[in-house]
């Protein structure tokens, strides 16, 4: 995949740590200049400098997703200093196990605001730079809980990844002959802080029960296909949904 994304600006959002981080390598390794767009300051700060180091073109940005004012500052400060944006990678997201009648309205509101008027936000304020720069891919972050009803909890977050997943479809329509491509990654449960509460606990054993094979997943195996996703060789893919799950949705 080396390669496939140089001469490409690409904006990973939730870039700091998890998933996130692990794409902003991969993106840096295929060639883009990559920016890490986290609310986490320090660690996306960190990140970029060992990016640097090895030699990449990587900066962190102060992104919270939910936050309009916010895009506009740092698209147009990618596009200024960076000379465009061609990729976006709507990873930033978190979680609330409640189910129907035990999740709060005030948690309800956080996780919709995050996890889908953040991915919505993302590409309105990304779609003119990249019409700007001749086309674009967007790849969204849903789950398979996005399409799945998973344990019968965690209502608000099955609420936002389905939404990620056809916003996805959506906007693909919109913008199929304009150049821009959108997709949805739906990750199986992977190994990052997100699911560290679950490590030695009943709900880790239901996991790698439900998982046909049979572990966690890495970082590095979402982010390998997000950056497939977003490169030249994924150009005649457009609103699709791409299950990286150990098998779970096989079932
Ligand atoms: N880990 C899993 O098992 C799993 C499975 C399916 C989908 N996902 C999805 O993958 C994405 C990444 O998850 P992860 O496992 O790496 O989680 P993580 O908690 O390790 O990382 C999430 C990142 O998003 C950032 N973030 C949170 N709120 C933000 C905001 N308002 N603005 C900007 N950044 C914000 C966090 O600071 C963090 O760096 C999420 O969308 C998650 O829902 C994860």
């Amino acid at each position: 995949m080396v390669g496939q994304l140089s001469g490409k600006v690409a904006l990973v959002t939730g870039g700091a740590r998890g998933i996130g981080a692990a794409t902003a390598r991969a993106m840096a390794v295929g060639g883009a200049k990559v920016v890490v767009a986290d609310i986490l300051d320090d660690e996306g700060e960190r990140l970029a400098a060992e990016l640097r180091e090895g030699g990449y073109d990587a900066r962190h940005a102060h992104l919270d997703v939910s936050d309009e004012a916010q895009w506009e500052r740092v698209v147009a400060t990618t596009v200024a200093d960076l000379g465009g944006l061609h990729v976006l990678v709507n990873n930033a997201g978190i979680g609330t196990l409640p189910d129907v009648e035990t999740e709060t309205r005030e948690a309800w509101d956080r996780v919709i605001a995050v996890n889908q008027t953040g991915v919505w936000l993302g590409m309105k304020h990304a779609i003119p730079a990249m019409l700007a720069a001749g086309g674009g891919s967007v790849v969204n972050v849903s789950s398979i809980f996005g399409a799945t009803g998973g344990f019968g909890a965690s209502i608000a977050y099955h609420a936002t990844k389905g939404a990620v997943r056809l916003m996805t479809k959506s906007a693909a329509l919109r913008y199929a002959k304009e150049g821009i491509r959108f997709n949805s990654i739906h990750p199986g449960f992977i190994d990052t802080p997100m699911v560290e509460q679950t490590k030695g606990t009943e709900s880790e054993q239901l996991i790698l029960a439900n998982t046909p094979m049979g572990r966690l997943g890495k970082a590095e195996e979402i982010a390998a296909v997000i950056a497939f996703l977003a490169g030249d060789g994924a150009s005649y893919m457009t609103g699709s949904e791409v299950y990286v799950d150990g098998g779970w949705t096989a079932r």
